[in-house]
């Protein structure tokens, strides 16, 4: 069998393994199988800030970061100041490659991701692909904040994968919450959150990419909000 094949096959044996388990137990598990061998990627987001309340748990063997893409907001980085206080961990900050950036803006512009699709994708495979790329090297094991009902890009997500692209197992521990089991968990355990979600934004990535949505709108709907729902994907959780 190929090494895809075979972790295919594993992670399809976890997903059994793990139906139904709560996300505590299950986080629990990962980082003392993959002691010092598994990270956790935090943009900040709701979701996010529930996973590191219950990593905040496991004082080693686990690795979080975050992807400074210069573009992030202010009350982005006045989060992650707040969570590293209050929980006492390292959040490693993720920087892409400066060459890189500024090949790209010179070339096509500072807000180039408005121009085109490809333009976008650029930007952010430069910005978060890369550097994300980096974080995971030498990991077996990265863990997200991904939920199934996010979008319809996401409607098939597993709460165990394998990333090919990466060649990494991925696990994504509220695969199957509700936003509203997210809000509940965040208000019973006072978990602080970013303070943009209550001016509108319930998803929030860069700044030029991000905007407030309406009441009832897609959560996602403000974010690359002029470009169709089936493109919304910045390339972390693509499967190459
Ligand atoms: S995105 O791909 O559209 O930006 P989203 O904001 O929904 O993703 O976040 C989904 C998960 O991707 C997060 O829970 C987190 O694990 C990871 N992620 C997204 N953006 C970042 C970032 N800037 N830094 C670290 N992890 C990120
Ligand atoms: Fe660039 Fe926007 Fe992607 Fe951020 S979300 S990396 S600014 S295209």
């Amino acid at each position: 069998m190929t090494r895809r094949g075979n972790m295919e096959a594993k992670v399809a044996a976890l997903n059994e393994k793990f139906q139904d388990c709560p996300p505590a137990e299950l986080l629990s598990w990962f980082v003392s199988e993959y002691h010092g061998k598994i990270a956790f990627s935090t943009s900040l987001g709701a979701e996010d800030q529930v996973i590191t309340h219950l990593l905040s748990a496991c004082k080693t063997g686990v690795s979080i970061f975050s992807l400074d893409t210069g573009r992030l907001f202010q009350e982005t980085y006045d989060l992650m100041q707040v969570t590293r206080q209050k929980y006492d961990i390292d959040i490693d900050i993720c920087f892409p490659d400066a060459l890189h950036v500024e090949n790209m803006v010179n070339s096509l512009g500072i807000n180039l991701f408005y121009e085109s699709i490809e333009n976008r994708r650029l930007c952010c495979h430069i910005r978060k692909k890369e550097p994300l790329t980096r974080a995971l090297a030498g990991k077996e094991v990265w863990i997200t904040g991904m939920r199934r009902e996010q979008s319809v890009t996401r409607a098939q997500a597993r709460m165990i994968e394998w990333d090919p692209s990466l060649e990494i197992m991925k696990v994504n521990p509220l695969i199957d919450w509700s936003d509203g089991h997210v809000w509940q968990y965040i208000r019973d355990h006072k978990i602080p959150v970013n303070e943009l979600h209550g001016k509108g934004f319930p998803s929030i990535g860069c700044l030029p990419c991000t905007r407030a949505v309406q009441p009832g709108e897609d959560v996602r709907s403000g974010r690359w909000w002029w470009e169709s729902p089936q493109f919304k994907e910045c390339g972390l959780h693509t499967k190459g």
